[in-house]
């Protein structure tokens, strides 16, 4: 049934044409869709297009051409060029084999997962040591040799070294609980100064330059970033912990102190008359214009950045409102979300984005990444706030809550306590968001093979962007993998327990 709509919308553009939708706007505090839309049964689609984006995520690994251990962006090399190694792209894709490695149930898992691995990681220590144009870690792309990267961008990113510092600090916490801890000094974090280990390097040059200000994920402001800082923040507190573990004391003091400082900083970015996070601070250049102050990179920062303690917290007030605000802005900006009552918003980047994907002068659309995160953010509200003793319903969550509990009969004041009906229809409303971010997902992948590139279009719903992007499929395993409680193992949580 669903098959129908595939790729192509036709009924949708019609709909479309005759409502007499075209570029019109709704006004951004209009309606939100109804979550009373389906009840099948998406787990074997799930199933299927997990194992698919496995498949279309390896071929981007170490591809024809490349160094072991390059993980291309996407394989396309011209409208866009996305043919090289970026160090957050390829810090988040590894974490999938992190948790396969973690996780794995065969001998030949386990080294397969291994040699992926090890490859990244001879990878990313040379890429550590090439003299590059940022002149230290932060440089955001490498040529897929491994070379650096010479022409214009913008530069440092510095989310970078801090999500690479992460995705070796859970491959780090499984190989020390395996007993491997002789191999974790040798090539991860050694405790010398300077360092020649990856995960010490990566967080030296956090400590010491969180406060200059870089280029934000998304390649185009030069400022202080919400999302940069939370994933600095979580990787020297996970920094610290292995730091102490090792005896390296001072480190850890020095690490810890520096999350304090950043924590700080990171409570300006809460805006409260718009009661929104803000991404960007102090901006000094680049060319995004975010009148509404909305961007999901917020939502990214808080799902990349819990480190499991109520600082800005999935559940918190804070990030529950900004959720809302922006499903609710991308849901009345792209018409595609509008057509035909199907379920789930496609997501973007940021409202007043121009970057379609091959140039900047065009419109913004929404990205299967960022949908995903989405995805993944309902599954993880629902997991957290299952294990809470009660909901409490303030002015900023109400409307999320009752979102996804219409008929629920509880009021800004109440708390809910754990277990009785409004709690139970809370959480039922939560999984079910989650999967309609899928439904929208796979309504515009290529549901023959289960392709999907960087953005689907706002209007058409047809992919454009970069083709195979390896980052959504990733996102695509990321946000599933929290549906189905699958845990990341982190020095800051006792292993074998869920986000203790
Ligand atoms: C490519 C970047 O990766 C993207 O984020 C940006 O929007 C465009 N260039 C325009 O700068
Ligand atoms: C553009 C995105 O904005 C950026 O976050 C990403 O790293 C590059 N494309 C490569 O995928």
């Amino acid at each position: 049934m669903q098959r129908l709509y595939g790729r192509l919308i036709k009924p949708v553009l019609l709909t479309w044409a005759t409502m007499g939708f075209m570029g019109a706007q709704l006004p951004v505090q209009a309606s939100i869709q109804s979550l009373q839309f389906f009840n099948g049964d998406i787990e074997p689609w799930i199933r299927m297009q997990s194992q698919r984006s496995i498949s279309l995520l390896i071929k981007n690994i170490h591809p024809e051409g490349s160094a072991p251990g390059a993980v291309v962006a996407s394989p396309s090399r011209v409208n866009p060029d996305y043919w090289f190694h970026w160090t957050r792209d390829a810090a988040l894709v590894m974490q999938i084999f992190v948790s396969g490695y973690a996780n794995s149930k065969t001998p030949e898992q386990k080294n397969y997962t291994t040699s992926l691995l090890r490859n990244y990681l001879n990878f990313s220590h040379a890429n550590q040591l090439t003299p590059n144009p940022s002149g230290g870690v932060g440089e955001p792309k490498f040529n897929v040799d491994g070379s650096a990267f010479t022409g214009p961008w913008g530069r440092p990113q510095n989310d970078g070294p801090a999500l690479r510092a992460l995705t070796f600090l859970h491959w780090a916490a499984t190989l020390i609980a395996e007993g491997r801890i002789n191999f974790v000094r040798e090539y991860l974090y050694d405790g010398q100064s300077p360092s020649r280990t990856v995960i010490k390097a990566d967080l030296d040059y956090v400590a010491s330059r969180w406060n200059e200000p870089d280029f934000d994920l998304w390649e185009e402001v030069k400022g202080r970033h919400f999302h940069t800082r939370m994933v600095q923040r979580r990787a020297l507190l996970e920094g610290a912990r292995l730091a102490e573990l090792l005896g390296d004391t001072q480190t850890a003091e020095w690490y810890r102190l520096n999350a304090l400082t950043l924590s700080r900083e990171l409570l300006r970015h809460w805006n409260p008359e718009r009661r929104i996070l803000i991404a960007n601070l102090d901006v000094m250049a680049g060319h995004a214009v975010k009148t509404s102050g909305l961007d999901t990179s917020v939502i990214l920062g808080v799902l990349q950045g819990e480190v499991g303690d109520p600082f800005f917290a999935p559940t918190s007030d804070q990030v529950v409102s900004t959720a809302f605000s922006l499903q609710r802005a991308f849901y009345n900006l792209y018409s595609v979300n509008r057509l035909n009552d199907y379920p789930g918003i496609g997501i973007g980047r940021y409202p007043e984005d121009r970057y379609d994907g091959y140039q900047t002068n065009g419109s913004g659309n929404p990205w299967f990444l960022t949908t995903l995160a989405f995805a993944q953010y309902y599954f993880r509200l629902a997991n957290l706030w299952e294990k809470a003793p009660g909901i409490l319903v303030s002015e900023w969550n109400y409307p999320l809550l009752q979102y996804v509990a219409e008929d629920a009969s509880f009021v800004v004041g109440t708390k809910i306590e754990k277990g009785c009906e409004d709690f139970n229809k809370i959480l039922t409303g939560l999984r079910k968001a989650g999967d309609s971010f899928l439904l929208r997902v796979r309504m515009h992948m290529d549901q023959q093979n289960g392709f999907m590139s960087e953005q689907f279009n706002r209007d058409s719903g047809f992919m454009q962007g970069a083709e195979h992007l390896t980052w959504s499929y990733a996102s695509f395993l990321t946000a599933v993998w929290e549906r189905a409680k699958v845990p990341t193992r982190s020095l800051l949580q006792r292993p074998n327990t869920f986000r203790k």
